[in-house]
């Protein structure tokens, strides 16, 4: 289904040209994407007014977000727990006044978000998420940043500016080590713009992880749908390397006193246990298990077709 997201282009370009590569715009006719969301499929899934909270739902406005009591109430959540619910009636009033809306993790809300997930994430291997950003006015949801993961933007209604300038920050990942740079760091090293377009209602734009970007509202109403795509990195092997070090005695003995005078005991003990590691993450006992769970690295959707599943 992915060849259809691209389309003119083929995956197969798609994959040698621009896939963990460099950002590309890819145009489409208006109603290219309008299974995935449109104006009425928008007003569906947030008239489901019980399932929103502060946590799913924000709205920024001017790159800051608006504090979560401008627009929600204490109440009892879908879960039973103390929490809070969304008053429809304050958000309509901030977009209205040039706040954009930002709805997180939407990707099973209705069967267009479900199958484009399904598409990203058997074409790419990685798990995917979706979120919404809607605006009504001259605004911008975010300053210039990059994500760490990769960006599949679908431009749904009305039109918005993208802006991708250049990479600074080679495979970035959600660590407080690249979460917490400081925004004049983004902005004095955002590097050269490559791409300056508009996009309108069914184009797309894919932005690999690491590029900076921004994107600013200029129609009366947009809507943009952005999936993130995050693979299986070789931190994730470390990881997978722990569970087994805790069963093996040599990585749970402890380390020689690092102030032996000639510190050959520290060296030998350090080539033991890398010569260990390495022997361990080569074998099949490792491999088959690791290549299963690259395999499988993608959320469980479940799909239910009533009334036969319940025959
Ligand atoms: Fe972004």
């Amino acid at each position: 289904m992915f060849d259809s997201v691209v389309a003119p282009m083929t995956v197969t370009d798609f994959f040698k040209e621009y896939f963990r590569n460099k950002p590309v715009v890819i145009k489409g006719a208006d109603n290219k994407f309008s299974d995935v969301m449109n104006w009425k499929l928008l007003s569906d899934i947030l008239n489901q007014s019980a399932i929103w909270s502060p946590h799913s739902l924000n709205l920024y406005s001017n790159t800051r977000a608006i504090s979560a009591d401008q627009f929600s109430y204490p109440s009892l959540t879908r879960e039973g727990n103390e929490g809070r619910l969304i008053n429809f009636d304050q958000v309509a009033e901030h977009v209205k006044n040039g706040a954009s809306l930002v709805l997180n993790d939407i990707e099973t809300l209705n069967p267009g978000l479900k199958s484009v997930a399904h598409a990203i994430e058997s074409t790419f291997v990685g798990k995917v998420q979706a979120n919404l950003y809607c605006s009504r006015s001259e605004n911008q949801a975010l300053p210039v940043h990059f994500d760490t993961h990769d960006v599949f933007a679908f431009q749904v209604e009305g039109s918005k500016q993208w802006r991708v300038y250049g990479t600074s920050v080679q495979k970035p990942i959600n660590h407080h080590f690249f979460k917490s740079i400081d925004q004049s760091f983004h902005e004095a090293n955002k590097g050269e713009l490559s791409i300056d377009e508009e996009l309108t209602s069914g184009d797309f734009i894919y932005i690999p992880r690491g590029f900076y970007h921004e994107a600013m509202c200029h129609s009366e109403s947009t809507v943009h749908v952005s999936y993130s795509c995050v693979p299986i990195i070789g931190i994730d092997l470390l990881t997978a390397f722990f569970d087994v070090a805790v069963k093996d005695e040599l990585f749970r003995d402890a380390i020689p006193n690092p102030d032996e005078k000639s510190g050959k005991k520290l060296e030998e003990h350090i080539t033991r246990l890398v010569g260990r590691m390495r022997n361990n993450v080569l074998s099949p006992e490792f491999q088959e298990p690791f290549k299963e769970a690259l395999n499988n690295y993608k959320f469980d959707r479940f799909s239910v077709k009533l009334p036969d599943d319940f025959v």
